[in-house]
């Protein structure tokens, strides 16, 4: 991936969306009742096989891209198991080429987290952590829907619960993420990250070689 010249993002909103409560009160009221993608279906058999009915600390690195925070997340909590979910087969491949380590505690994934997430929950997992790093903010105000927090699949996220970490180098998505999460009963805290400290996704690297600020919002889902 090019590094240095990415462009901050930009949009027709200037504040949160006015659909934004209506959205998700809605989601919060209702079930998805939508048939399971096969593959993800597949891929959450094998995260089971591969759990093997663990009792301990459970992670997810929701939108890994090619995993690189995955196998990072696994060397800073030994005692935890750690999952990468992305839907996209082209990056979960590339993690086998050039950012897996010897950790053995993680497991990268290809499957679509608006399923992945309501087996999740479903088949009783309750997560220690929960990352959702850099996911892709379709900044344009008619894409509302497809923002994490704008889309049924919130309240799948919820469900899982976990302290949470999401990251942004667009504010106005972690401000929107923060309301939603207030109108389902959580507080959270937003904050410039820390660029002392190491990159830990390819994203958050193009950003700050591109002068970018990014954004962390941090959040207890208990
Ligand atoms: C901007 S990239 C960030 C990737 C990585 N976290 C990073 O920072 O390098 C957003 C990622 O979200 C993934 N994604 C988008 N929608 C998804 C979905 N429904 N299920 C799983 N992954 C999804 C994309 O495939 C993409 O890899």
């Amino acid at each position: 991936m090019a590094s240095g010249n990415s462009r901050a993002v930009t949009s027709n909103q200037s504040g949160p969306h006015e659909k934004l409560t209506e959205l998700v009160e809605r989601h919060l009221r209702s079930e998805s009742k939508k048939p399971f993608n096969e593959h993800t279906v597949a891929a959450f058999e094998q995260a089971q096989q591969w759990l093997d009915n663990w009792q301990g600390p459970l992670i997810l690195d929701s939108c890994c891209g090619v995993g690189q925070s995955t196998a990072e997340i696994a060397r800073a909590n030994p005692e935890a198991r750690i999952i990468g979910v992305d839907k996209s087969a082209l990056r979960t491949e590339k993690h086998q080429r050039g950012y897996a380590t010897t950790t053995q505690n993680y497991l990268v994934l290809r499957a679509d987290l608006n399923d992945f997430w309501r087996l999740a929950h479903q088949n009783g997992w309750r997560l220690h952590k929960h990352y959702l790093l850099y996911p892709n903010p379709w900044p344009k105000s008619a894409h509302i829907k497809r923002r994490w927090h704008g889309s049924a699949a919130f309240a799948d996220l919820l469900k899982l619960g976990g302290q949470m970490t999401v990251r942004s180098n667009w504010k106005l998505y972690l401000e929107e993420f923060s309301k939603a999460l207030q109108i389902a009963g959580y507080a959270s805290e937003l904050h410039e990250c820390d660029d002392a400290k190491a990159a830990i996704t390819p994203f958050e690297k193009k950003y700050r070689d591109s002068g970018q600020l990014t954004w962390e919002l941090t959040a207890s889902i208990d």
